[in-house]
């Protein structure tokens, strides 16, 4: 059985926790395989709220074993905070659901705190980033003085290694950002402590998931933030440390490149971003703000506000030839209601030529001059419509003409945050992955 994989189609924050937790009904296996705490996957059931920074969207689904691989950095502190908080809204976790990458990164405090001062340190060339010390300790990691989960069980390698990368750190904070050390004592017994909780739950998660694999078992890779953000084809250096397409599960998960099966974007119906960097469609004023709070656009993790722009149908043409994705996901329609008539981007003229392709370099996509089309808005709630006959006309003549200037199909449509709110359009995947609609459960409705 072939594996999906669902990544991210813009700058992160398209609704892929909802989307992924939906899918999750259908697989035995969900798996992070990058990133780390600066994701957000927010999930509704019920109407009730589940924000999960580091634990794949799968635990709320009785039964599916999530699997934290090896291309996460992961911060155990996070990491066993969320253990907790789901335990305690009485949700199954345990090392048979959840398995953590003996050989995954550890984020230390001093990685949080390099992550910050690093910010001040660059000013007005900052990146924006989450804080959550994803690109120290990924930093670590390439230059090979990193620790992983293997070592934090380990407490006498741990102990000198982490010494030995406090001195570092320590070094570069006083001395260069002129703020107190962190205290190396306590850290390395509070991380020992740490990694004896973490202990049931770790073990070579990439020789389970080939089991898996073997069994036949379905496997999801839920991929973070978006393919803008990859550190390699999105828009560096304002991405993030890790690459979140589906380039990223072999080695992020520790499977043969093979069993990456379907691939499939998830996109907002309009388009936001966080943090610093280029962004062709943005809005500004009064309209990105109209946008912004009718779709609550405001970091699950920072809490930061979101910028707010037009769908960039190359953008997202781009993002989805790169993963090889043959269909896409569109989320969040219903935040379009009652806005007006809705410009959407068709095309990127520098000097007056015209560009196909996403330009690779920063100066290009800076002086970028977007060309768009204005489509007619809609007013109509339309968060109850379970199929596009239910959509006004203008809302589904939106879907399609998006769809079409893409180039690639809409295979669902996410028309609210409740976990059934979506319009299911044909059938997902071959292989039998998500039946259409008729004849089959809709999507969802296991639970
Ligand atoms: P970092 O990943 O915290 O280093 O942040 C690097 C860039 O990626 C910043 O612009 C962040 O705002 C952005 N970013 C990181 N994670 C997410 C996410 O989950 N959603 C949206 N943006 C993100």
């Amino acid at each position: 059985m072939p594996s999906l994989s669902v990544f991210g189609a813009q700058w992160g924050d398209e609704g892929k926790g909802k989307i992924i937790d939906l899918l999750s009904d259908r697989v035995d296996v969900v798996v992070r395989y990058q990133g780390g705490a600066n994701a957000g996957h927010t999930v509704v059931v019920d109407g009730e709220k589940w924000v999960l920074h580091l634990i794949p969207s799968g635990i709320l689904h009785p039964g599916k074993v999530n699997v934290i691989g090896a291309g996460v950095a992961i911060d155990p502190v996070t990491l066993l905070g969320e253990i907790d908080g789901l335990r305690e809204r009485g949700v199954d976790v345990n090392p048979a659901r959840l398995r953590i990458a003996a050989n995954a990164h550890v984020i230390f405090e001093q990685h949080k705190r390099i992550d910050g001062l690093n910010e001040r340190w660059k000013g007005s060339g900052r990146i924006g980033t989450t804080g959550r010390g994803i690109g120290p300790a990924y930093g670590d990691k390439a230059a090979r003085t990193g620790l992983r989960i293997a070592d934090l069980l380990d407490p006498e390698r741990c102990g000198g290694r982490l010494r030995a990368n406090l001195a570092e750190k320590n070094a570069l904070i006083a001395r260069v950002h002129e703020e107190p050390p962190l205290p190396t004592d306590e850290l390395v017994e509070r991380y020992a402590a740490l990694g004896e909780r973490l202990r049931p739950f770790v073990g070579d998660t990439g020789a389970e998931l080939r089991a898996a694999e073997r069994a036949d078992k379905r496997i999801l890779f839920e991929g973070a933030q978006g393919i803008m953000l990859d550190i390699d084809h999105g828009t560096y250096p304002y991405v993030t440390s890790s690459n979140t397409g589906p380039g990223g599960i072999p080695s992020g998960a520790g499977v043969p490149p093979r069993m990456i099966g379907h691939a499939v974007g998830i996109a907002k119906a309009y388009c936001t971003r966080v943090g610093e960097g280029p962004f062709p469609s943005e809005l500004d004023g009064e309209a990105a703000k109209r946008l912004r709070d009718a779709g609550h656009e405001y970091g699950t993790t920072t809490g930061r506000p979101r910028r707010a722009g037009n769908f960039d149908a190359v953008q997202v043409r781009y993002g989805l030839e790169l993963a090889g994705a043959a269909s896409w996901i569109m989320t969040k329609l219903d935040v379009l209601s009652g806005l007006g008539d809705i410009d959407v981007v068709t095309g990127y003229r520098v000097n007056g030529e015209r560009f196909e392709d996403y330009p690779a370099h920063l100066s290009t996509i800076d002086e970028v001059e977007t060309e768009v089309e204005t489509l007619s808005g809609w007013t109509e709630d339309i968060s109850g419509a379970r199929s596009l006959e239910e959509l006004p006309d203008t809302a589904r003549a939106y879907v399609e003409r998006v769809e079409e200037i893409v180039g690639v199909p809409i295979c669902m449509l996410s028309v609210s945050a409740e976990r059934d709110a979506v319009i299911q359009r044909s059938s997902i995947f071959e292989d039998g992955w998500i039946e259409e609609a008729a004849g089959d459960a809709p999507v969802g409705a296991a639970r």
